[in-house]
């Protein structure tokens, strides 16, 4: 694979570990080499693996899926995501421990059935999320509610439903929820979302436990928020949590924020305000290309050893992991409409776009693509781009691939945050899903229809 030569430059903390980051060394970017005289490892492996030609996901042939279910397309390993799960849990198991997945990465109905049958909780951040975990055979009663911006409804609803606790943000939210709590004759157990102003080394956008991000309780207020939120009627105190960024591939952003959150029960509970859960938030970050972020095991050994070390490990520990559960499970499959090869650059244009696949636009975030049958012959270098009507419209640049019009092409590591961010941009109607069970594929999301796209408008004079 080409070496990029585009690489956009990343201001602030996340310069150099973001995978399209300026700081990656020249030369190592898409090589994957386990060592010297060792195969290639494609993000996604063991479950995504090439058998001959062939691109194949849990033993299917994901251009044989394309050619079955057309493109664009998502199709996921559950196998992939169950062990996922595992890994965490497997690494808690003689803790009092709660795994909420982060469903933002990916709401589908059946993966979150699958989180749900797997025993796993959910981390919300909205009315629509928590309708889809109720949809999905989920337990209220495990999950949490996070985001800055709870309205009055959102938090009526969530009561109503019994969800465990809410992640609070802001002084302002806990009068609020203090006042919907009582107009409702609950009461809402809480945990504050801390602000330890630490840097989690990752890009600046998904960057949110610095001080000037709008996240969370500012570590200095934070005591004064726990008096406060002991003393209003309408609310229980039931945990601290944090959260700080996303894609994160070292474990010692995590453990300067435990330190911080740990000074901060003792000084809660020297008050006499107990502190049952700690919420350690998600952000784990996987492979696109050449990171090597640690494990959950490894996280997770990490973490409990410090808590231990610090005298709290009788506490509850909460996770909220979205793309460490599912980032590797997923491919978007694409198929290329034209070659257009020119003086400055090489285009390879294919049927999925920003719209369906938005990360590389928005984060100029790297993704591999590979053929999912591959050909004999010459690679040339190509940069991958949609139909849509923006300049900002690719899903990679400057990709060395053997290619001809009619192939299907997979774009890797895009099983989190990437059908959830998909729009109708340009009017084009959202990519089918399909997940492997067992081997078998499942058909979970249908292709948007084009009548589907004009549902909710209404002509003037006719509504
Ligand atoms: N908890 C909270 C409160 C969060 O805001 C997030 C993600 C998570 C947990 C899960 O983080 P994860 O384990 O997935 O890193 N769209 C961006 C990522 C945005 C992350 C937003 N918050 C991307 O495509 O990279």
């Amino acid at each position: 694979m080409a070496r990029k030569d585009h690489l956009v430059p990343v201001a602030g903390p996340g310069r150099g570990l973001w995978p399209e980051g300026p700081a990656h060394p020249a030369g190592r970017r898409g090589q994957r080499s386990l060592g010297p005289g060792l195969p290639m490892s494609l993000p996604g492996a063991p479950y995504l693996a090439r058998q001959g030609a062939e691109l194949r996901l849990d033993g299917c042939s994901l251009d044989a899926l394309a050619r079955k279910f057309g493109t664009p397309l998502y199709v996921y390993s559950q196998r992939a995501m169950l062990d996922a799960v595992a890994a965490y849990r497997e690494a808690l198991a003689d803790r009092p421990h709660l795994l909420c997945f982060a469903m933002k990465a990916n709401p589908s109905l059946a993966v979150l059935q699958t989180f749900a049958q797997a025993g796993c909780g959910f981390d919300i951040v909205s009315a629509g999320e928590l309708e889809r975990v109720l949809a999905a055979g989920g337990d209220a009663s495990r999950v949490v509610f996070s985001g800055v911006g709870k309205t009055r409804a959102e938090m009526r609803r969530a009561l109503l439903a019994g969800v465990r606790c809410f992640n609070v943000e802001s002084q302002g939210e806990l009068d609020v929820l203090s006042q919907v709590a009582v107009a409702e004759g609950r009461t809402a157990q809480v945990s504050l979302r801390i602000n330890p102003d630490v840097d989690a080394g990752t890009h600046p956008y998904i960057s949110t436990g610095l001080k000037d991000n709008k996240f969370g309780i500012a570590h200095d207020q934070a005591l004064g928020s726990y008096r406060r939120a002991a003393a209003l009627p309408g609310l229980q105190v039931a945990g601290i949590d944090c959260h700080i960024g996303s894609q994160i591939t070292q474990v010692e952003p995590y453990l300067d924020a435990l330190d911080r959150l740990l000074d901060l029960v003792e000084a809660v509970e020297s008050e006499g305000i107990t502190i049952h859960h700690i919420d350690v938030g998600g952000g784990l970050g996987i492979q696109y290309d050449t990171e090597a972020p640690p494990g959950a095991d490894e996280l997770v050994r990490r973490l409990l050893q410090r808590i231990d070390a610090r005298g709290h490990g009788h506490r509850e520990l909460l996770f909220e992991p979205g793309r460490s559960l599912v980032g590797n499970a997923g491919v978007l499959l694409t198929e290329v409409l034209y070659l257009k090869p020119g003086e400055a650059k090489n285009f390879c244009i294919v049927d999925a776009a920003m719209n369906d696949l938005v990360r590389p636009a928005m984060y100029q975030a790297w993704m591999a693509i590979e053929p999912c049958q591959q050909r004999a012959g010459t690679a040339a270098t190509w940069d991958v781009v949609g139909p849509v009507c923006e300049s900002g419209d690719w899903l990679g640049r400057g990709r060395a691939l053997a290619v001809q019009p009619g192939d299907v092409l997979a774009v890797l590591s895009a099983g989190a945050y990437a059908m959830s961010m998909a729009s109708n941009y340009n009017s084009r109607p959202r990519a089918a899903e399909v997940m492997l069970v067992d081997g078998r594929p499942v058909l979970i999301r249908e292709r948007e229809r084009l009548q589907d796209l004009m549902t909710s408008d209404r002509l003037i004079g006719t509504a």
